[in-house]
């Protein structure tokens, strides 16, 4: 029986704030180390508002095509006016929880944080998208491992907030901090070929600070606020002082901030068929 979830970032504005800090270049560097480009078939799982699945879309060129899914109405609704319109790219609405058998096979599917929101479950998505991917074909993992949790110099009052913050979404939305470092396990435990990783860094904030990251966090914050005012008693001044003091933390140019993003791929057996090694699930 599959767990009905909240999504942790839903508010509003979330297609603005994914639309904002998804960076072209860093999502072509990593579609590269996967080996993506001229004539792929690619589902990109979990693909909010559609401009990854566009950015893959464009690199599969010629001859490739792209599907996103997402679970969201809304973000669909967005993917498919603003990127929906091109040959052979298509948006559904979807539960990756839940088999989408008509959706086809895939050459490679691309899955970029989305694992973080599912703490526990996270390997049955994997294993369901799984039945998506062509014998052959390279299943691709990116998430954050140690998320938000890294910046220096936060006076202490501040991270431990910022720890209760992440905490809370751990233990009251399915959070998962450490998704990053697990994604290695998920393909060795489905019996997947040829794992290979890499590190490259997703947050790396130093010196001036850029609108699209300002965004991103502060919107993180006010979320924050919303969903569990309780984090910030005990703080000086409540939410309301916290987040003045985060902006002036986060708008010196000494501070930094970082985030590091685990990328794992692994093949399918040709024999088409993944194995469990784990005997729980
Ligand atoms: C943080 S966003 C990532 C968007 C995009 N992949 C990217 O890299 O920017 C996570 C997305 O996963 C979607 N999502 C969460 N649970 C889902 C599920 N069970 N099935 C499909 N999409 C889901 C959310 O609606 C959201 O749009």
């Amino acid at each position: 029986m599959i767990k009905a979830q909240t999504y942790l970032m839903e508010n509003a504005e979330e297609e603005k704030r994914l639309e904002m800090k998804t960076d072209p270049d860093a999502v072509r560097e990593q579609a590269m180390w996967f080996g993506m480009g001229p004539g792929a078939r690619i589902l990109d799982v979990g693909c909010g508002p559609g401009k990854t699945t566009a950015l893959l879309h464009d690199l599969a060129q010629p001859r490739g095509l792209a599907v996103g899914v997402d679970i969201s109405e809304n973000r669909i609704h967005y993917a498919r006016a603003f990127y929906g319109k091109g040959y052979n790219i298509a948006y559904h609405v979807r539960d990756v929880r839940l088999p989408m058998k008509d959706l086809g096979q895939f050459d490679f599917i691309w899955v970029r944080f989305l694992l973080e929101y599912y703490l526990e479950g996270a390997l049955e998505i994997v294993k369901n998208i799984a039945a998506n991917l062509k014998p052959g074909g390279r299943l691709c993992l990116l998430d954050l491992d140690h998320n938000c949790l890294s910046h220096w110099a936060m006076p202490p009052a501040m991270e431990a907030v910022v720890m209760k913050a992440m905490m809370y979404a751990q233990d009251n939305f399915n959070f998962d901090l450490y998704a990053g470092r697990k994604l290695y396990a998920h393909l060795y435990d489905l019996g997947f070929e040829d794992i290979k990783l890499n590190i490259m860094p997703h947050h790396l904030i130093y010196g001036e600070l850029q609108p699209a990251d300002e965004f991103n966090w502060l919107k993180k914050l006010e979320v924050g606020v919303v969903k569990a005012p309780e984090i910030f008693i005990g703080y000086p001044g409540g939410s309301r002082q916290f987040l003045e003091d985060f902006k002036i933390f986060f708008r010196d140019p000494r501070r930094f901030t970082y985030s590091p993003l685990i990328l794992c791929q692994g093949r399918k057996p040709l024999q088409g068929h993944v194995k469990t090694i784990r005997k729980d699930i």
